[in-house]
């Protein structure tokens, strides 16, 4: 791992520029189809860090990030991935500098006008989780015209995450719960597991199988707090803008050779024999 963040670290120059090289041959490849996970989520980090490193400003470094955005994408479209959520902008990011947040919400706006082509080229619907009614009323309108551009498409689901916070989607699935209490449509004691799920903002949506975090902070940042109770948890030091379909592989790669045992025990344990219990003679 330490020699691909070595190698991953792109030389002073231009943003990306150490990204165009293709994959050399001793790269890693992802792990055959029926290996891979079926939910991937990814906390896109160290944007800030990347451009700091070659003196350039952060929204720099979120002008690199986007492009991993589209490489990584394509990728896990490319290679059948069933869902792909990234963690755009959280319900904490408004704390940034307002210069910061401006740019931040451009990007998104542009970026959701731009992928509208390659959508349609790679089959992909787009969707999103967060208080949308939250973010300014341009994005919230790009948003909603790719979404619904996209709606009737077979492939991945790519969901962006945005003012989202992993506490605020239960604040706001209790809420709705209690308004159906309160209606009289349902009565707490059938409040269980499956009924809180779908009162979250994507309801029937995979849970992640597996979750990624660039920039090495081991963390989970409010992401996804319901749904990632059994994701594997995957962490490497590399930027997000220095990610690559390498990378990405190496994830993958992890992934496959992880047990997921769901608080079961691992299959070279025997079935465990209880013995009968002794028999109370009558009195
Ligand atoms: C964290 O890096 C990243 C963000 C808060 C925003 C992520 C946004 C993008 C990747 C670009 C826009 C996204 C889309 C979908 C168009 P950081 O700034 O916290 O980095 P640092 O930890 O190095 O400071």
């Amino acid at each position: 791992m330490n020699r691909r963040v070595a190698e991953s670290r792109a030389p002073a120059g231009a943003p990306g520029a150490a990204r165009e090289a293709l994959p050399s041959p001793h790269e890693a490849l992802p792990p055959p189809r029926e290996a891979l996970p079926k939910s991937v989520a990814i906390i896109m980090d160290g944007n800030g860090r990347w451009a700091e490193a070659r003196g350039l400003t952060r929204v720099q470094g979120h002008q690199a990030g986007v492009k991993t955005v589209r490489e990584v994408s394509e990728e896990c479209a490319r290679l059948g991935i069933e869902r792909l959520t990234l963690y755009a902008f959280s319900v904490e990011n408004w704390k940034r500098p307002q210069a910061e947040v401006a740019f931040l919400m451009r990007l998104l706006s542009d970026f959701l006008v731009a992928e509208r082509p390659t959508l349609v080229r790679n089959r992909v619907r787009l969707t999103s989780v967060g208080r949308i009614e939250g973010l300014p009323p341009e994005v919230q309108r790009d948003l909603r015209a790719t979404e619904e551009g996209s709606r009737g498409h077979d492939g991945m689901v790519l969901c962006l995450a945005l003012n989202y916070g992993g506490r605020a989607e239960i604040v706001d699935a209790a809420r709705t719960l209690a308004t159906e209490v309160r209606a009289g449509r349902l009565a707490p004691e059938e409040i269980n597991e499956e009924r809180m799920a779908s009162a979250l903002y994507a309801p029937g949506a995979r849970d992640p199988d597996l979750l990624i975090r660039t920039g090495g902070e081991m963390r989970v940042s409010n992401f996804l707090l319901w749904q990632i109770s059994y994701a594997e948890l995957y962490v490497t030091a590399v930027l997000w803008p220095d990610f690559t379909r390498a990378h990405l592989a190496e994830a993958f790669q992890a992934y496959a050779g992880r047990e997921r045992r769901y608080g079961g025990l691992p299959e070279v344990f025997p079935p465990l024999e209880v013995p009968p219990p002794p028999e109370v003679p009558p009195r």
